[in-house]
This record gives structure tokens, sequence and C-alpha cells, in this order.
């Protein structure tokens, strides 16, 4: 496990998207309407558009290309399409109100 602070909250605005790259691997990190952060793979899989350009509305976002909705809490395209985008665990510091991406050993191998 891994655990990177990628900025303080005030940094983020809500339903837009900051990177943060890891290896090889783009991660775009939301902040949604309710205060909670999720991170996904910044690729679509459908023919790789930035999902971090895309429109963000709940906790799903529709990728700027084609319109593809995939649920920001566990990557999954939503019907009549189907595929899945790699998220990634985020926690907020309350005490400092650090934004923190938390990395599984895979995650890094695989970056
Ligand atoms: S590239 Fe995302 S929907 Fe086509």
């Amino acid at each position: 496990m891994k655990r990177l602070i990628i900025g303080h909250q005030s940094e983020f605005r809500e339903r837009r998207a900051r990177l943060v790259h890891i290896g090889n691997t783009e991660i775009a990190i939301f902040k949604l309407s309710d205060g909670g952060y999720r991170a996904i793979e910044n690729l679509c899989p459908h023919k790789n558009g930035k999902l971090s350009e895309g429109i963000v509305c709940d906790h799903h976002v529709f990728c700027p290309l084609h319109d593809w909705k995939i649920d920001l809490n566990d990557g999954l395209v939503q019907a009549p399409d189907e595929g899945c985008v790699k998220s990634f665990q985020v926690e907020m510091d309350e005490q400092t109100g650090n934004v923190i991406l938390v990395l599984s050993d895979t995650d890094i191998l695989a970056s």
C-alpha cells in the first residue's frame, strides 16, 4: 500500500478532475458534488477518450467522445455499453484537508 498526497481539497473544483501520473498510468481524480472524491484511469475503454474532460453527473462521468456513461464508484461502464475502467481508492484527511490517493502494490506494479 502506498498513500500519496495529491493536493489540498481547496485545489479541487466540484465535478472537475485533476490528473496524477503514476508510472505510465494517468489517473483522473474527480471531486463530486457531495464533496466525495473518486479516481479512475483517464482512459475510456471504448476508444481511449480522456474521461477527465467528460461531464460529471452525480457519481457518473460521460466520456467526451461518444458519451459512454461510467460509474466513478467502481469504473463500470453502464448499459447498453459495457466494459470497465480501473478505479482507485481516494481518501480525504479531515485534519489537514489533504486528498490522498491510496495505491495497492498491484496498482504500483501495473503502472
Ligand atoms: S472513447 Fe469514450 S465513448 Fe468512445
